[in-house]
């Protein structure tokens, strides 16, 4: 789906909104390891806007994904009740990139049916999709 057809979701000025916001915190990347810098921009369902960048460790396993980095600043920043309406993930390489396994578990449990995942495709442009897409079989506590 391209930016324009968002027709239940955000419009297409704050996609690009959002895009321009994750490109700029994305300049911030610590990547020496990989030199893949990632950007995320989350909407969240009360207005606010968080944006993270993804910060490697020489312990390779330690890194943090952009979107894990945007998240823990959300909650850090507005509490634990918080919902995404829409996060954008954007990368400097030019690359098309999905949101990894961890990240996706981790979206997910602030999401809602309605939250808008957006990532970038080989061409350049966003696709849209949902969490539920991503992570059909999320793991879930069975008592909450
Ligand atoms: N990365 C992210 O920040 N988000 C993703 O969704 C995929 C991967 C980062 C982790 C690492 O710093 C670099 O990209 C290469 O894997």
């Amino acid at each position: 789906m391209s930016q324009n057809e968002t027709p239940s979701g955000i419009s297409p000025a704050q996609l690009e909104d959002l895009r321009q916001r994750a490109l700029a915190v994305a300049d911030n990347a610590y990547a020496p390891y990989s030199n893949f810098r990632v950007g995320t921009a989350l909407l969240l369902d009360d207005g606010n806007i968080v944006t993270g960048c993804n910060v490697e460790n020489a312990s390779y396993r330690l890194t943090t994904c952009a979107e894990q980095a945007a998240i823990a600043s959300a909650v850090s920043l507005h509490g634990p009740d918080i919902r995404i309406r829409a996060i954008v993930i954007v990368n400097l390489n030019n690359a098309a990139s999905q949101p990894c396994g961890a990240c996706r578990q981790t979206i997910h449990e602030f999401s809602t049916p309605a939250t808008e995942v957006f990532f970038p495709t080989q061409d350049g442009t966003l696709t849209r999709t949902t969490t539920n897409d991503l992570l059909p079989a999320a793991f879930r506590l069975t008592n909450h």
